[in-house]
C-alpha cells in the first residue's frame, strides 16, 4: 500500500508489501461485489494469498453472495471491540480470507474522519501479510470512498456500457483526479455483450477522460456477460467453482493474470 496523499491520513503507515485495491463504480449494480469475489477467487487459484474485505458496510454483499454466516465483522472493528486481524475469516471454497460487513449497521459512509483513519490505519498493518487486499465499495461517490480509494495503489472503477453507469464511473474519475490520485485507476467493463463492444464502452470513458480530464486511466479488462453469474449468486456458491469453463470465467482469469504480474513488480 502505498501513502499518495494527505488525507486520509496514512502517512504514518508507509509503503507496504502486499497491494491494495478498492473496487468502486459511483453507480450501483453493475457488479463489483461478484468481480470482487471472482476476482479474489482466481488470484487464490493462481496462488496468491488473498483478502476480500467488504467495504459497504451497511448492505453487506459479499456474505450474502457466498452464503457466509459471519461470527465477527468490520462493525465489531468499527465499534472498537476487536481489532481487524481478529474479524478475518478463512473462506475455504474460495481459497481466500474475508472481513464481512453486516446488514442493517449502518454505513461506512457515516463514518467520522478519526475512526475511519483508524480503519485505513488498520487494513494498512494488515495489508503486508497478505499479496493482495481488495475492498468492495458500495456504491456513490461519498466521502468514505473517495478516501478509500484515495489510500489504494490500484482503484478498479467498474462499468457497464448504461449511460448512467458511464456517467457516474466518469464522476468518480473526475473526483478522484480533482484530489490528484487519478493514476492509481483502471477500468473494467462488466457485461459486456462481447468483446468488441466492450472496447467500445471503455472508449466512450476514455473519451471523456481524455477531453476534459487530460487523462488516460487504462483498460484492465471487459468482462462478458453471462447468465450463470446470476446462477451461481443464486446458489451462493463461487462463479468459477460452478462455470469455470466460461468466457466470462476466462475474463476474469485474464485480469487476475494482469494484476498478478502488477503486482510482481
Ligand atoms: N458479467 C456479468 N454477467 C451477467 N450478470 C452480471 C455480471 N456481473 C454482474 N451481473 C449481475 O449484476 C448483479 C449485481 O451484481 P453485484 O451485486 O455484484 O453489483 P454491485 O455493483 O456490487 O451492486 P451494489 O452497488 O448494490 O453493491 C448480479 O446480481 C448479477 O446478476
Ligand atoms: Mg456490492
Amino acid at each position: 500500500m502505498t501513502t499518495k496523499t494527505q488525507s486520509p491520513d496514512t502517512k504514518s503507515t508507509g509503503k507496504t508489501n502486499g497491494h491494495l485495491i478498492a473496487v468502486a463504480s459511483g453507480k450501483g449494480g453493475v457488479g463489483k461485489t461478484w468481480f470482487s469475489i471472482t476476482l479474489s477467487h482466481a488470484l487464490a487459484k493462481e496462488g496468491k494469498k488473498v483478502l476480500l474485505f467488504d467495504g459497504d458496510l451497511g448492505l453487506a454483499n459479499i456474505d450474502v453472495q457466498l452464503g457466509l454466516m459471519a461470527k465477527r465483522d468490520l462493525n465489531d472493528v468499527i465499534e472498537g471491540t476487536l481489532s481487524l486481524e481478529h474479524v478475518v475469516e478463512r473462506y475455504e471454497d474460495g481459497g481466500f480470507d474475508i472481513v464481512a460487513g453486516r446488514s442493517g449497521h449502518g454505513s461506512l459512509s457515516s463514518l467520522p474522519p478519526d475512526r475511519l483513519n483508524n480503519l485505513l490505519k488498520q487494513i494498512s498493518n494488515i495489508v503486508p501479510k497478505y499479496d493482495v487486499v481488495i475492498i468492495d465499495l458500495g456504491a456513490g461517490i461519498d466521502r468514505t470512498v473517495r478516501f478509500i480509494t484515495a489510500a489504494t495503489d490500484t482503484t478498479i472503477v467498474v462499468t457497464n456500457d448504461e449511460p448512467t453507469s458511464l456517467t457516474d464511473a466518469y464522476a468518480l474519475i473526475k473526483l478522484s483526479h480533482a484530489a490528484g490520485h487519478s493514476n492509481n485507476i483502471k477500468i473494467v467493463i462488466n457485461v459486456a455483450e462481447e468483446l468488441k463492444s466492450g472496447e467500445n464502452t471503455y472508449n466512450t470513458l476514455l473519451k471523456a477522460c481524455k477531453n476534459f480530464l487530460k487523462i488516460s486511466p487504462p483498460l484492465l479488462g471487459i468482462i462478458r456477460q453471462d447468465k450463470r453469474v446470476k446462477e451461481a449468486i443464486r446458489a451462493q456458491t463461487p462463479y468459477l467453482t460452478r462455470s469455470p469453463n466460461t468466457e466470462t470465467a476466462q475474463d476474469i482469469e485474464k485480469i487476475a493474470h494482469t494484476v498478478s504480474e502488477t503486482i510482481m513488480v
